[in-house]
C-alpha cells in the first residue's frame, strides 16, 4: 500500500508537544510533507528556537508513522522554528516585535541587568532575533556591560522619518538611557525627561522585526513601570531575586504590581540570581551562602515556576564590568546557567502564548 499525505497527517496528529499540550497537527506545526515511495519527509515548526525537546518530538513523530502508517517508512524530519506571539492589538507600538518581555526586582542590586542582558544575548544565541532597552534612569548599566560607553544611536530616515537606531552588539539590538546622557548626569534626568526618552524608544526607534524584545526596568515600583506598562503591550514579566528571606517582601510588591489593574502584566516566573557558590576549583560543590530554595518557596507561593537559579560566579561579575557578559563563554558554569535559562523563558512563553489562544478561542465559543 502507497503512503499518502493524509495517512502522514493522520499519524502526526498522534504526537503532541508536550509543552503546550497539544497535537503537532492542531498546532500547525507541520508543513512541507513530500513522500517519494518509503521516503517520508516533512517539515517541523517548533514554537521557541533551540527547543529542549525537538530530539523527543522528532523520535515520536518517526514513531508515529512506523506505527501508524509503514514500517518501512524512512523518516527525514527538517525542524525550524517560528517563534509564536499572542499579540492581536494592531497597534503601531512596536508593530513588529512579538514578544516583551520586562525584567524587574523589588529591589536593586539583585542583578536584574546582568540578567536581561545575559538572557538578551543567550536568546539571540539560539537563534531569534533580539532587542534589549535599558530602561534604568537611575544607573543604566547596559553600556558598560555591552561594551558600548562612549556610543550614541544614529538617527535615520524611515519612509521620510526621523528614527532612532538601536545599536547592535553581540547579535542583539539595544538602547539605554546611558547613550542619551553621560553616565554622572542621568541620575539627574527629571522623571518627565526620561519618560520622554523611554517612550521615544519604544515609539521613534528602528527596531524591526524582533522575536523578543527584553526591557531591563529600574528596580522597584515607580513612574517608570506605570509609564512602560501603559505604553507597550508587556507579553509577560519575570522578575529576579536574591535567595535571603528579607527579598521576599521586595518580590511580594513587584509581583503585585504587575497585577495592579492599571498594569495588569502577567508574571512569567521568577528568576533566582546569587542563588549558590560554586568555587572554580570544585566545580561541582554548591555553597549556598545565602538560604537554599527561597527562589522555590516564592515561587510555589505565586504559582508561578522558578525559571533558573543563578549561581555567584566572578565570571558573572567581571563580565559585566568588562563588557563581555558571561553567556558568551558557553563552557563555563555561568556561561551554561545563562543559556539554559533562555532557553527556559522562551519555552514558557511559548505555553503562554499557546494558553492565551486556546482561551481566547474557547471564550470566542
Ligand atoms: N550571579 C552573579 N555572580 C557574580 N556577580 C554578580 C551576579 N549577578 C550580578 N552580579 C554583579 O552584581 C552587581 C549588580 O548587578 P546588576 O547591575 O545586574 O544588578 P541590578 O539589579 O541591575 O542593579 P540596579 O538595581 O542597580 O539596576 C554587578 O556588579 C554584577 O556584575
Ligand atoms: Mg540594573
Amino acid at each position: 500500500m502507497s503512503i499518502t499525505k493524509a495517512a502522514i497527517i493522520n499519524a502526526l496528529s498522534y504526537v503532541d508537544d508536550p509543552d503546550l499540550g497539544k497535537d503537532l497537527v492542531t498546532l500547525n506545526m507541520v508543513d512541507n510533507i513530500h513522500i517519494d515511495g518509503n521516503k517520508v519527509s516533512f517539515r517541523l515548526i517548533l514554537t521557541t528556537p533551540a527547543c529542549p525537546l525537538k530530539e523527543q518530538i522528532k523520535n515520536a513523530c518517526i514513531t508515529a508513522i512506523r506505527h501508524f502508517v509503514s514500517k518501512e517508512a524512512e523518516v527525514h524530519v527538517d525542524i525550524t522554528s517560528r517563534v509564536t506571539t499572542h499579540r492581536q492589538d494592531g497597534s503601531n507600538i512596536l508593530p513588529g516585535v512579538k514578544n516583551i518581555v520586562a525584567v524587574a526586582s523589588g529591589k536593586g542590586g539583585v542583578g536584574k541587568s546582568t540578567v536581561s542582558v545575559n538572557l538578551a544575548i543567550g536568546l539571540a544565541k539560539n537563534g531569534a532575533k533580539v532587542g534589549l532597552i535599558d530602561a534604568d534612569i537611575y544607573g543604566p548599566s547596559v553600556p558598560v556591560m555591552m561594551s558600548l560607553r562612549q556610543k550614541r544611536p544614529h538617527v535615520i530616515q524611515v519612509n521620510g522619518q526621523n528614527k532612532i537606531e538601536p545599536i547592535e552588539q553581540y547579535g542583539i539590538k539595544t538602547l539605554s538611557i546611558g547613550f542619551l546622557a553621560e553616565e554622572t548626569q542621568a541620575i539627574v534626568w527629571r522623571g518627565p525627561m526620561v519618560s520622554s526618552a523611554l517612550r521615544q524608544f519604544i515609539t521613534d526607534a528602528e527596531w524591526g522585526e524582533l522575536d523578543y524584545l527584553v526591557i531591563d526596568l529600574p528596580p522597584g515600583t515607580g513612574d517608570v513601570h506605570l509609564t512602560l506598562a501603559q505604553l507597550v503591550p508587556i507579553t509577560a514579566a519575570v522578575v529576579v531575586t536574591t535567595p535571603q528571606e528579607v527579598a521576599k517582601a521586595d518580590v511580594v510588591r513587584s509581583i503585585g504590581m504587575f497585577q495592579l489593574p492599571q498594569i495588569n502584566v502577567p508574571v512569567l516566573g521568577i528568576i533566582e540570581n546569587m542563588s549558590y557558590f560554586s568555587p572554580p576549583e570544585l566545580p561541582d560543590k554548591k555553597y549556598y551562602l545565602f538560604g537554599k530554595g527561597g527562589g522555590q518557596a516564592l515561587a510555589e507561593s505565586f504559582h508561578v515556576p522558578l525559571l533558573g537559579q543563578i549561581p555567584i560566579v566572578e565570571d558573572i561579575r567581571k563580565g559585566g564590568d568588562e563588557g563581555m557578559p558571561a553567556v558568551l563563554l558557553p563552557d563555563s558554569p555561568a556561561g551554561k546557567e545563562f543559556a539554559f535559562l533562555a532557553q527556559t523563558v522562551a519555552r514558557y512563553i511559548a505555553i503562554a502564548n499557546a494558553n492565551v489562544q486556546t482561551s481566547k478561542t474557547l471564550s470566542a465559543q
